[in-house]
């Protein structure tokens, strides 16, 4: 499978460390935890969990008690090394599997995940079709995505405001930001993407409506906190679909798949239980073939390239 590389953000670049960016932002992770209680449960409890885009594994504490194995895939090899001192007992016993890939070249054979998550990934993706086709792959059952929309109330009264109201309603993703481009979408879009992969979706929450809030009068914020709390709760439920600019959306698949992949043997019958099962899932994110491995390499049988581990997490982001 050959397709045209897409620019991929890099979140390893000037020494940047993504655990920072939490500092000072109280109020948005606590109405993002609140949310992943209430819907991580409606994924079920999968066999293997996909945690897309998963950084340093700062919602892992949501799935890894309800799945049996997990994988945290992301580009940046920071975010990754940081998820392995973050979750070192689980990545030592293998129910938690660090993976490097690229979001639009997934290293994994198709539904090889009962259920999965993306989560404040979507504005990175500059050709969301793409990444949202070759995620929704991997995917068998449920998936849970939180999608970055234009059309929330800030947004539609800045249009208006700025006589772009056309363009926030359109159906076109649109490229917002002046130092770093991220992009917002018109949710019934991505809706019918997933429409089109398979996939019956139902809004699970209208998430950060409040997010300016904390920007604008931090101390007030502190004094206001259980009153902005509050109304986070009622706008959770009252603003799906319309109110904030996080929109979270649950999937469900028409027809579930789950292929039989964790018979015993064959080419992962030498490696020990705790890779074995990442083992009958991988594949070259190359050819889509499958990969000769041993405890530190995963060498693919039709194009030769070898895959190495460093330390905690698995580096399959194919040589340029
Ligand atoms: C804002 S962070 C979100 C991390 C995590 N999901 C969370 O909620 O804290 C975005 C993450 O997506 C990753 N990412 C963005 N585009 C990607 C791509 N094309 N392939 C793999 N990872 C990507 C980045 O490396 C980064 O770790």
């Amino acid at each position: 499978m050959q397709t045209t590389p897409i620019d991929v953000i890099d979140y390893d670049a000037n020494g940047y460390d993504y655990r920072e960016y939490w500092s000072g932002r109280d109020y948005e992770l606590w109405a993002e935890q609140r949310v992943l209680r209430r819907l991580v449960p409606k994924l079920g409890r999968p066999a293997w969990f996909a945690d897309f885009g998963g950084a340093f594994g700062r919602n892992a504490g949501h799935y890894l008690p309800r799945a049996a194995h997990a994988v945290i895939m992301d580009y940046s090899a920071t975010n990754l090394r940081n998820a392995g001192e973050r979750h070192a007992a689980e990545v030592a016993t293998g129910r938690l599997h660090l993976v490097r890939a690229d979001l639009y070249r997934i290293p994994f054979r198709d539904f090889a995940f009962d259920a999965g998550m993306v989560v404040r990934v979507l504005h990175h993706l500059s050709d969301v079709n793409r990444g949202l086709t070759e995620m929704s792959r991997t995917v068998g059952s449920r998936w849970l995505l939180d999608v970055p929309i234009k059309h929330h109330v800030l947004g539609l009264a800045r249009g208006l405001r700025s006589g772009q109201l056309r363009e926030v309603r359109s159906p076109d993703p649109v490229a917002m930001g002046v130092e770093e481009q991220f992009w917002n979408f018109r949710l019934g879009a991505v809706r019918e993407r997933l429409g089109d992969l398979g996939w019956r979706t139902s809004l699970g929450a209208s998430v950060n409506n409040f997010r300016q809030w904390e920007k604008v009068a931090p101390r007030a914020n502190r004094l206001a906190r259980p009153f902005v709390h509050g109304m986070e709760v009622v706008a959770q439920t009252w603003g799906k679909g319309w109110w904030g600019p996080s929109q979270f959306v649950v999937a469900r698949r028409h027809d579930p798949a789950q292929p039989a992949y964790d018979r015993p043997g064959g080419h992962t019958a030498d490696l020990p239980p705790e890779l074995a099962g990442l083992a009958r899932r991988v594949v070259c994110p190359v050819c889509m073939t499958r990969l000769n491995w041993t405890l530190d390499t995963a060498t693919c049988i039709r194009c030769d390239h070898t895959y190495h581990r460093h330390g905690a997490f698995w580096d399959f982001v194919p040589p340029l």
